[in-house]
């Protein structure tokens, strides 16, 4: 079965992945990093080379060759959600799970990394706080349809595990 995590980028997808995975034992599946793998090239380069439509046609095919008979949690991009009917095909083929998190805490968390994410290097602390703005406001629309919604700055694990559990026992 594959968990997908979800949310926007600095909601903390790759670090609840890891914990969630070593907890039961699981693959863990990072989407960025199979797209440079199987690309040979890294995020940042994909997008400043080949452009956001480019790496979003990527995305969506490396989403659909993650095997989904493997027990496997899969940390998404923050836009993976959005793009094609991703949504539809991470629903269908497992439980998907949105860490949501605050606009305030994103700033904040988001403004220690920002030289590493394409999509908003170079933005100053305003157009960072009206971009968070707007495109959570956006996104919402697809991260609303997760399976589980939970708080991402305070991510409570085993509550997460107890999710999993569930869906497990009626999707056996
Ligand atoms: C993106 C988020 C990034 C990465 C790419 C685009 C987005 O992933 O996929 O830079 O559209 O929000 P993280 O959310 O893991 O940073």
């Amino acid at each position: 079965m594959l968990v997908y995590l979800i949310g926007f980028m600095g909601s903390g997808k790759t670090t609840v992945a890891k914990k969630i995975a070593t907890h039961l034992g699981w693959e863990l599946t990072d989407l960025d990093r199979l797209i440079e793998t199987r690309t040979g090239l890294s995020v940042e380069d994909l997008f400043r080379d080949k452009g956001e439509h480019f790496f979003r046609k990527i995305e969506s095919e490396v989403l659909r060759n993650i095997d989904y008979k493997l027990n496997n949690v899969v940390a998404c991009g923050g836009g993976t959600p959005c793009f094609y009917d991703n949504m539809d095909y991470m629903n269908k083929t497992g439980l998907t799970i949105y860490l949501k998190m605050s606009t305030g805490a994103l700033q904040n968390r988001l403004s220690k990394s920002i030289s590493v994410r394409p999509l908003i290097k170079d933005m100053s602390d305003g157009e960072l706080t009206s971009y968070i703005n707007k495109t959570v406001t956006h996104r919402e629309e697809w991260y609303g349809r997760a399976a589980v919604v939970t708080d991402g700055l305070n991510a409570d694990i085993s509550e997460i595990i107890s999710a999993i559990q569930e869906h497990l026992l009626y999707n056996l």
